[in-house]
């Protein structure tokens, strides 16, 4: 095979947020086994040194930080630990996200709407910031960003979550104009995928909406997250950014 056409990142570094369970664990192991030594951060630390030592265990280095999205001044801090230990990032990968239940509007608190937002919008919007800035004053870089279909797609059972991934996807083209030509930004957003969220699914009622509304007529497994994932961190995308790329099975 061409050489040229294998992903390839070594000598990369990637921070991946919410890297500890689900789609984003998929994609540090992923980053690792093309080469990149990988910062995962969560909130729960024991989780991220868990996938640590795996990504240790194939030859890369690997720093675990626990850090609270949603906050500000926490993001602040896992920026500083993170460059504290390695002198560069090429790779932010913004996919800590949630979409808490809710039985009807009025039980969405003040505080429920800030977490949402938070963690979904504003949290992946400082780290942009800082470190995009700092890519684009260096050897420039790619920021990834995990929106989800419900951007397009809202419904009545996620508003603040599709309200806040929408604009995601908005700051996604924002962002890469602020910040290229030495950064490139783009967003993957997400159909259904099978990680820990979708225990909470009635999967009788999924599987009827899904042969009805997806054109693949199923989820996605956490790995098919991958392609998508490698090719915007790569060279391969060199010409790749503000884009938004749907991978949700054709989802309607
Ligand atoms: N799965 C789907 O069907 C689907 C569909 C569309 C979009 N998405 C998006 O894809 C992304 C990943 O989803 P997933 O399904 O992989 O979720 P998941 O399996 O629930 O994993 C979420 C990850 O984010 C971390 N996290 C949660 N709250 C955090 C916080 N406040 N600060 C820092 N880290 C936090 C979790 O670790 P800790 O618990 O240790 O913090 C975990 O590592 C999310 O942005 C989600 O909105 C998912």
């Amino acid at each position: 095979m061409d050489q040229r056409h294998i992903i390839d990142l070594t000598g990369k570094t990637a921070l991946i947020t919410g890297g500890s369970r689900g789609l984003g664990r998929e994609i540090a192991l992923a980053y690792a086994a093309a080469g990149a030594d990988i910062i995962v951060a969560s909130r729960k630390i024991q989780n991220c040194e868990v996938l640590a030592n795996e990504i240790e265990a194939m030859g890369r280095k690997a720093l675990p930080i626990a850090a609270h999205i949603g906050h500000w001044e926490e993001c602040d801090r896992l920026i500083d630990e993170a460059y504290g230990q390695f002198s560069k990032i090429d790779i932010l990968v913004n996919n800590a996200g949630k979409s808490p239940v809710y039985n009807k509007l009025s039980d969405i608190s003040e505080r429920l709407y800030d977490t949402v937002l938070d963690l979904n919008l504003k949290g992946p919007f400082r780290l942009s910031s800082v470190i995009g800035e700092r890519m684009a004053a260096g050897c420039g870089g790619a920021i990834i960003n995990i929106s989800s279909f419900a951007a397009i797609r809202p419904r009545a059972h996620f508003i603040t979550y599709a309200a806040a991934k929408a604009g995601m996807n908005a700051m996604t083209e924002a962002m890469a104009e602020a910040l290229g030509p030495k950064v490139r930004v783009n967003c993957i957003m997400p159909g259904p995928f099978l990680t820990d969220v979708s225990k909470a699914w009635d999967m009788k009622a999924f599987s009827k909406r899904a042969d009805d509304l997806i054109a693949l007529k199923r989820a996605g497994n956490p790995e098919e997250i991958v392609g998508a994932a490698l090719y915007l961190a790569s060279e391969h995308a060199s010409f790749t950014t503000a884009s938004i790329i749907r991978v949700d099975g054709g989802s309607r």
